[in-house]
């Protein structure tokens, strides 16, 4: 399949199901935002709760959630004010906008007009607090989740008195005004991150970068990415952002060509010191075994959500033929299924088939999961079809034999073979496939 065609049919597939929309789309949208919608929703929860357990749950790493709207001054401290830029090139003729490194050459692609001199573009949103407009009340959105974390640092050394090393991490939203935002959810003006800030003494830190590399391989393994389309990027001197001593991006082959998924970052202690300068507060760590006191170094973790959905979403993406008819089905392990499974009687206009049906369900829901989905509409074929479409592994039919026996008819996603279950045993059925991660048998 051409590349811009897969593309184009998993847009119009997270449309069409309700992952993902185009954001304020009746207004005629709003260029690099994008709204999920419930499929979408859920299953950027199950990426989430996956990174939560493999990321924070299983190391010694503290949740916290912090605000979006930081003071100013944090933002200088970082650099970010002066130089979280890309160069932007105008086009003299057109007036349309473009990042330099993205066109070629000095004439416009789209008019073929003189480009003007590279200047540099600080993409920070920025708006005012309170009620005065002036340059005293401008905060920023934050560019990256990573600042909250390093304010805090202070706080959780006094409140939870952890031991090098520790993290702090959190996933939330970041706001970036990106010259040229473009493929889907790849380049967004509103994107979320999942990060984590490890702090650690300086000598531990290329044992941490490995360590967390190493999450980052197993993390991309239990979301499903092929292990052939994740690739390793050493970005060289004089390439890395302001604050980084070694950056390895993971790449991801995208239908669009294989472009950044995540980053993994030694920021040694140019946070920390940089924080403590500015704010005049102490941001030592004491080490009460050596008693030295020094400023952590810190090894970033840092994962977009967005990109990682679409890396998802992509790996997932499958074509094929079944009884003679052409099929679409998004082969989600059951972990990462928005839906674990749907339940449907087969003639919706018999009570006694609906009834049974309804309480299958909630027999399920309440011992396998809640998201067990019901579909009724259409017949029961097409209803197999819209499963595929959003991924959900399992399809269980009450029909008549139901009613004699006490056996459903479990469809598999992936082959779409039936097999017959005793009700007593489907949610045990259910449950070691979904834990296992396998749709069939
Ligand atoms: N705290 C470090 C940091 O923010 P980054 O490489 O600028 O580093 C980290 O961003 C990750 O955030 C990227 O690897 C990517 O997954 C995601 N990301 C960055 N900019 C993005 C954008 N405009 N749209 C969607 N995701 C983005």
């Amino acid at each position: 399949m051409a590349e811009a065609d897969l593309m184009e049919k998993i847009v119009s597939l997270c449309k069409r199901r309700g992952f993902v929309y185009q954001g304020s789309e009746i207004y005629g949208g709003l260029a690099g935002t994008w709204d999920y919608g419930p499929l979408g929703v859920l299953l950027k929860d199950n990426i989430k709760n996956i990174w939560r357990g493999q990321f924070i749950d299983q190391k010694n790493v503290y949740p916290v959630d912090a605000a979006i709207l930081m003071n100013p001054k944090a933002w200088e401290a970082s650099g970010h004010v002066a130089g979280f830029s890309d160069p932007l090139v105008e086009c003299e003729k057109c007036r349309r906008r473009f990042r330099a490194d993205h066109v070629e050459g000095d004439l416009c692609p789209e008019c073929g007009g003189k480009l003007s001199e590279a200047r540099q573009f600080n993409m920070m949103f920025k708006t005012h607090a309170g009620a005065t407009e002036d340059e005293s009340a401008v905060v920023y959105l934050r560019p990256e989740t990573a600042g909250g974390m390093f304010v805090n640092f202070k706080n959780i050394i006094d409140s939870l008195h952890p031991k090098l090393p520790f993290g702090l991490g959190q996933i939330g939203k970041a706001f970036r005004n990106e010259i040229a935002p473009r493929d889907f959810l790849f380049r967004l003006r509103e994107l979320e991150q999942m990060e984590v800030e490890y702090f650690v003494k300086p000598s531990q830190w290329q044992e941490a970068f490995e360590g967390w590399r190493a999450t980052m391989h197993a993390f991309a393994e239990a979301i499903g990415l092929p292990k052939k389309s994740l690739h390793e990027l050493e970005i060289p001197d004089g390439e890395r952002a302001h604050y980084s001593k070694r950056t390895i991006d993971f790449e991801f082959d995208y239908p669009f060509g294989r472009k950044e998924l995540w980053g993994l970052a030694y920021r040694t202690d140019f946070d920390l010191s940089a924080h403590a300068k500015t704010s005049g507060v102490d941001l030592n760590y004491f080490d009460e075994e050596t008693k030295e006191r020094f400023i952590p170094h810190v090894i970033e973790p840092s994962l977009g959500v967005d990109r990682t959905a679409l890396a998802v979403l992509a790996s997932a993406y499958c074509e094929d033929e079944m009884g003679g008819e052409p099929r679409t089905y998004l082969a989600f392990s059951p972990t990462k299924a928005p839906y674990k499974a749907m339940v449907s009687p087969i003639l919706k206009n018999k009570p006694e088939l609906v009834e049974k049906a309804k309480t299958v369900r909630a027999m399920l829901q309440k011992e396998v999961h809640p998201w067990i989905v019901w579909d009724d509409n259409g017949n029961i074929g097409k209803r197999y079809r819209r499963q595929d479409e959003v991924g959900t592994p399992f399809c269980i039919t009450i029909d008549f034999e139901t009613l004699e026996n006490d056996t459903v008819t479990v469809r598999h996603r992936d082959t779409g073979e039936q097999e017959r279950v005793e009700i007593e045993e489907l949610p045990e059925f259910l449950k070691v496939r979904i834990e296992a991660g396998v749709v069939d048998r």
